[in-house]
C-alpha cells in the first residue's frame, strides 16, 4: 500500500480508532445483520470487506460459516485476532478497493456505512469492480449504508454534544462539502486525561449512485430494504441494506 498520511491513507481510520473502537460502538447490536447474512451465505465462502475488529464476522463465523476478511488497518485486525475465534479467521491486510482477495465467494458484504470510507466516487466504483471480480456464480454483494440527510447541517456545519458526564464531554464537530459529497468529522473527548481527537471522513453516495456504480461493474440491484429486518425501503428510511448480484 502507498504510504500516504491522513484521510487518504486507507489505514488511517482504523489505526486511530482501534484502541477504542469496540467501546465506542458497543451499543450497535450485530445480531440482525448476522441473521440476514447467514441466510444468504448458506454453505458458501463469505468475505467481509473492512472486517475491523470482527463485530459482525465473529458471530457469523460462530454459526459455522466460512468467513474471511480484508481490512486496511493492522491495528484493527490485531484486535480481532485477540478475540475468541479471531486467530483462525483468514484476514488480508490491504485496501478493499484493490486488495487481491482470492474468490470465488458466495457472499461479499460491507456494512456500517464503510463503503463511504472510500473518499471518492472513483474509489467506490473500484470497490464494486473488485467485488464483481471475486463473486462466484449466484454470488451476492450486500452493503449497508445511510441515506444522506443534508438537513443535519446548518451552512454546511454541525456541532453535537454526544455525551456529557460528571468527568467528561464528547462533542462531534463536522463540516460538509456538498460538491465532494464529503463530511469530515472530529469526535472530541474531553476528560481527566486531556483532549482526544477521533477523526472520521466519509464520501456519501445516494442509493441511485450506488446502483449505477454496481451496474458499471456488471452487478444489478436485487433487493433493497430499510434495515436488516427487511423493513420496506421508502422516503422515510434513514439507511438501506442493498443486495446486488450479477446481471
Ligand atoms: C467503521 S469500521 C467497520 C468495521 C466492521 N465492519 C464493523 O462493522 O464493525 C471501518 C473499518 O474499515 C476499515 N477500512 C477503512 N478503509 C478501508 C479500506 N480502504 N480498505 C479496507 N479496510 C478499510 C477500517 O480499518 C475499519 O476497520
Amino acid at each position: 500500500m502507498a504510504s500516504v498520511a491522513g484521510f487518504d491513507d486507507p489505514a488511517f481510520y482504523g489505526d486511530r480508532w482501534a484502541g477504542v473502537y469496540d467501546e465506542h460502538h458497543a451499543e450497535f447490536d450485530p445480531a440482525p445483520a448476522v441473521e440476514f447474512l447467514a441466510g444468504l451465505a448458506g454453505d458458501r465462502r463469505v468475505l467481509e470487506l473492512a472486517i475491523g475488529t470482527g463485530r459482525v464476522a465473529l458471530p457469523l463465523a460462530g454459526r459455522g460459516i466460512a468467513v474471511e476478511g480484508i481490512d486496511a488497518s493492522a491495528a484493527m485486525v490485531e484486535r480481532l485476532r485477540a478475540k475468541p475465534g479471531g486467530a483462525s479467521l483468514p484476514v488480508v491486510v490491504g485496501d478493499m478497493a484493490e486488495a487481491p482477495a482470492t474468490g470465488p465467494f458466495g457472499l461479499v458484504y460491507l456494512v456500517f456505512n464503510t463503503l463511504f470510507g472510500l473518499l471518492s466516487q472513483a474509489r467506490q466504483a473500484a470497490c464494486f469492480r473488485n467485488v464483481a471480480r471475486v463473486l462466484g456464480p449466484g454470488g451476492v454483494f450486500v452493503i449497508e449504508c445511510f441515506v444522506p440527510d443534508l438537513s443535519r447541517f446548518d451552512r454546511d456545519q454541525r456541532v453535537q454534544a454526544r455525551a456529557v458526564t460528571e468527568d467528561s464531554a464528547i462533542l462531534e464537530v463536522s463540516r460538509h462539502d456538498p460538491v465532494q459529497q464529503r463530511v469530515t468529522t472530529q469526535i472530541i473527548t474531553f476528560d481527566g486525561q486531556g483532549t482526544h481527537l477521533r477523526p472520521v471522513a466519509l464520501r456519501y453516495s445516494w442509493p441511485s449512485e450506488l446502483d449505477l456504480m454496481a451496474q458499471q461493474a456488471g452487478l444489478r440491484l436485487r433487493e433493497r430494504y430499510g434495515g436488516w429486518d427487511r423493513q420496506p425501503f421508502d422516503s422515510s428510511s434513514d439507511g438501506h441494506v442493498s443486495v446486488y448480484g450479477r446481471d
